[in-house]
């Protein structure tokens, strides 16, 4: 371990876990709010867990006890004491009434954990470990207690009071003070505590469940903002309604309320009857969100409601435990949104998204499994290795069970542990039981880390007609994991015969072990393979197909992932190629983009996924080293390549596409998406007048969807169009901090040569603050994901982003660990490149001070 000024961080590990040696079943807490100088006096009813004569430890982070008293006696300065921030009272009987009083600062809170100010409001961030920096109290996921809320605040500042449960009182007090009284008769870990007060206006709608009952909905902004809120209602009666008809559970309080906060360290927060949303992921409307931040607060609207069932009524015992509730509830909100549009868009767009964050991860020093061993810092598994693989797990269980067996295992999931803190061990069992499956080898995925990568081979025998297909599988080693054991991998599989054009049926292969052989009667020629098929796993498949096979499987597997995965193929193959200096054949590719983006059967959303280049970062991924410019050349060259020879299509579909008024329809949200992909093919094609008709999509345009992306378009160009769309769109929309992020973000991400000074100058900006995540991310998180840009041959990419995450540690040690993984990926680089990612990472484990955050993320990511 490096030196890090202070001791190493201690390592908590899974199989410590402990049971709680003191319940509280009961809890009463009682703000007296202020920005300044909020008070807090809790009352909790402790229980004695067993027998054992251990003391009361009440977790603390930066509190001071202004008063202990024990069932109403306050305690002299002996009958108490300190250990690293925790309060520790012996206690002689088997049950009492325990209080503390403290003084906490919400408008110096910089982190956004615990009690903090966001413009006007006071909100609270408690998961994972935030409650105990708001009073003391056992802080951890299996100590369940039910909620007695009470706060009083100057009315004038903060008219709207709110905490999870139901209101069960509010008057006027003294000196223009006001309360209010909340009441949650669910038992309920800390981390799903939450309290808002502010000046909000409430976009109120109700919901009637399944069984009759009206449930009140409120979601809650600055006045201002109203209009912005129709969208995430919607998707709010949606989800509602969904989970009844999928899931057949229902909401189970008379309220429920969303409130937007525009300083948030992740997306949303899945609070009992209270979720708190990053302003982010609620408020949309034509002029200021595109597509993508409309299926964004669709999906998170839909993922936090869905933890009401996985996640609050059953939570998780410990922290390992979750990707219990967050693989679970992210499975849950995928399928959602595939029902609520198109399925094979969205599991498209899922893959895309796992394969850019998770299988990074998974290669390289951060690599954890979904259920990890040992952390420093909680915060820091928020990973998407829990998240997204997580939610990869699951939908295997419920491939191998079929829709019904999996209700079943859900079913008895939800039933047998409700109110309980439970373990991923739980729902396993609960899919062995209800969905009568044996899982024994299954849960190898939760124990170790890594893509595993399958290696397929086919061969015929012309004689007997009969093809076999021989799969063999590794696991990569991982930090802490040298050797691993064969997963269960179920592959759905179809073998397309050449005579007909088509196959004869799908099969769900289940790879076992380290190497199968599966055996196809009835092919008088050699078959066309089509594996993993909807990504039935999260593998990488090896298989040797020639550029021919794939043509014709992107042109005809009914698969709309595998055709997809074909035509990404066809494309990596030739970028591939070009990079190691091998002759190529780009005629092959362009033939089956124009198949493609001709095709009138094909849904116009599936067809801009299927013909746009994957990501610089992706074909990066397919190399053994990462050479960042000649990835940057190849696919830019191809990119015009295609263009120019298909100029007048892109041409056509840009004009066709054009819409008469706004929609968000499938069909029109489709048509904007082909259409930015066809103006960035006519823009790469270097046609005089590209920038020009970009420049037009840019002003004319009557949603954000195509005013961005022609901005993106041309911020990757040298035109003269690009400086003024660029200061058309700051002045325009300067006051409006979500569209601002995406002024920043557009130009980190540009395919531009000067993108690295451009960020370096970005940071100086007025406009540019530390103290908002999504202003940091929008800059730095978009510039470290810019491949090209990020990995500038002189190490400054790197130096920016070191010092973004020094200077953010001061203030925000969750947000800044975030932007360290990307320097850690050096073994990938040249020796010149992962020097100077070393040296950055160095750096910054050298800083006084640091948190445990950054120090766990840097100082893992040198081994
Ligand atoms: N639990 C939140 C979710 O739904 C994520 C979160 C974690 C938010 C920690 C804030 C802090 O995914
Ligand atoms: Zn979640």
């Amino acid at each position: 371990m490096q030196s890090t000024g202070g001791a190493a961080p201690a390592i908590i590990r899974r199989s410590d876990y402990r049971a709680p040696d003191w319940l509280v079943p009961d809890l009463a807490l009682d703000f007296d709010l202020d920005a300044a100088h909020t008070r807090v006096h809790a009352t909790l009813s402790v229980a004695r867990n067993g027998a054992h004569g251990r003391p009361l430890r009440l977790d603390g982070d930066g509190l001071v006890p202004l008063l202990v008293r024990v069932d109403g006696q306050e305690l002299t300065p002996e009958g108490w004491s300190m250990e690293g921030g925790a309060l520790i009272i012996p206690l002689t009987g088997d049950a009492h009434s325990v209080e503390t009083l403290v003084d906490i600062a919400p408008a110096s809170n910089s982190k956004l954990m615990g009690l903090y100010a966001s413009g006007g409001l006071l909100c609270t961030q408690c998961e994972a470990e935030g409650f105990r920096r708001i009073t003391f109290f056992p802080d951890r996921p299996d100590v369940l207690s039910r909620y007695h809320v009470r706060m009083t605040a100057d009315k004038a500042l903060y008219p709207v009071l709110l905490s999870n449960g139901d209101p069960v009182g509010q008057g006027e007090g003294a000196d223009g003070r006001h309360w209010a009284e909340w009441r949650d008769p669910f038992p309920k870990p800390c981390y799903l505590f939450a309290l808002v007060a502010g000046d909000l206006a409430c976009n109120a709608d109700s919901f009637v469940t399944m069984s009759g009952r009206e449930v009140r909905l409120g979601i809650w902004v600055c006045e201002a903002d109203l209009p912005r809120t129709a969208h995430a209602m919607k998707a709010l009666k949606d989800s509602m309604a969904w989970d009844e008809r999928v899931y057949g559970r229902e909401y189970d309080l008379d309220v429920f309320n969303i409130v937007a906060v525009a300083d948030f360290n992740f997306g949303a927060m899945e609070n009992k009857g209270l979720n708190i949303f990053n302003s982010r992921y609620i408020l949309a409307d034509p002029e200021t969100a595109t597509d993508m931040d409309y299926d964004g607060v669709e999906g998170v609207v839909a993922h936090e409601y869905f933890h009401n069932w996985s996640g609050n009524r059953v939570t998780c015992r410990d922290w390992f435990q979750l990707s219990l509730k967050e693989g679970f509830t992210v499975f849950r909100d995928q399928n959602f949104s595939a029902d609520m549009g198109s399925h094979a868009v969205k599991r498209i767009e899922d893959v895309r998204i796992l394969r850019a964050a998770q299988f990074q991860e998974d290669a390289g020093p951060l690599a954890h499994p979904i259920r990890p061993e040992s952390y420093m810092e909680i915060s820091n598994f928020y990973t998407s290795t829990v998240y997204n693989k997580g939610a990869e797990i699951i939908r295997m269980m419920a491939l191998m069970l079929g829709p019904e067996r999996f209700r079943a295992g859900a079913d008895l999931y939800f039933d047998r542990h409700d109110g309980q803190a439970a373990t991923c061990e739980d729902f396993v069992r609960a899919m062995e039981e209800g969905g009568a499956i044996d899982l024994t080898q299954f849960r190898r995925w939760y124990e170790q880390a890594g893509t595993p990568r399958v290696a397929a081979r086919l061969a015929h025998d012309p004689v007997t007609g009969a093809a076999t297909l021989t799969l063999a599988q590794a696991v990569p080693p991982t930090p802490g994991q040298p050797d691993k054991q064969p997963m269960v991998i179920p592959l759905r599989t179809a073998l397309f015969d050449p005579a007909t054009g088509s196959h004869s049926g799908e099969q769900l292969l289940m790879l076992t072990q380290a190497e199968q052989s599966f055996t196809f009667e009835g092919f008088a020629q050699s078959p066309l393979l089509s594996i993993n098929r909807g990504f039935s796993s999260p593998v990488i498949i090896e298989s040797e197909r020639s550029q021919a096979d794939l043509a014709f499987l992107s042109a005809h597997d009914d698969d709309p992932f595998a055709r997809y995965e074909a035509m990404q193929q066809l494309m990596v193959n030739v970028l591939v190629g070009t990079v190691a200096g091998q002759p190529v054949d780009e005629s092959t590719v362009i033939a089956a983009i124009r198949q493609t983006a001709t095709n009138p059967a094909l849904d116009p959303a599936f067809i801009a996924e299927a013909i746009r280049l994957p990501a610089e970062a992706y074909l990066g991924d397919q190399m053994a080293m990462v050479d960042p410019d000649a990835i940057h050349a190849a696919r830019d060259a191809l990119q015009q390549r295609i263009g120019v020879e298909l100029e007048p299509l892109w041409r056509d579909i840009h004009a066709r596409t054009q819409a008469n008024g706004f929609a968000l329809s499938p069909a029109a949200k489709g048509a904007r998406a082909l259409r930015n992909v066809a103006l960035t093919y006519l823009v790469a094609s270097g046609a005089e007048d590209g920038p020009a008709i970009a420049f037009t999509q840019f002003d004319r345009a009557d949603n954000m969807t195509e005013r961005q992306s022609a901005l993106a378009t041309l911020a990757s160009g040298r035109s003269n169009e690009r400086e003024a769309a660029l200061d058309i769109f700051y002045h325009r929309y300067s006051d409006d901090p979500l569209v601002l992020d995406k002024w920043f973000q557009t130009q980190a991400l540009a395919f531009h040569p000067d993108t690295v000074d451009l960020v370096e100058e970005l940071g100086r900006h007025k406009a540019f603050t530390l103290s908002n995540p999504n202003r940091v991310r929008a800059l730095y998180g978009a510039f470290a994901a810019n491949q090209w840009a990020f990995h500038h041959a002189s190490g400054k990419g790197y130096r920016l982003v070191a010092d973004c995450i020094m200077a953010l540690d001061r203030l925000n040690p969750q947000t800044a660990a975030r932007l360290a993984p990307p320097l850690g990926r050096w073994k990938r680089f040249d020796a010149s490149r992962a020097a100077m990612m070393r040296a950055e990472l160095e750096r910054i484990l050298a800083q006084p001070g640091l948190s445990k955050d950054v120090t766990e993320q840097a100082s893992k990511s040198l081994e």
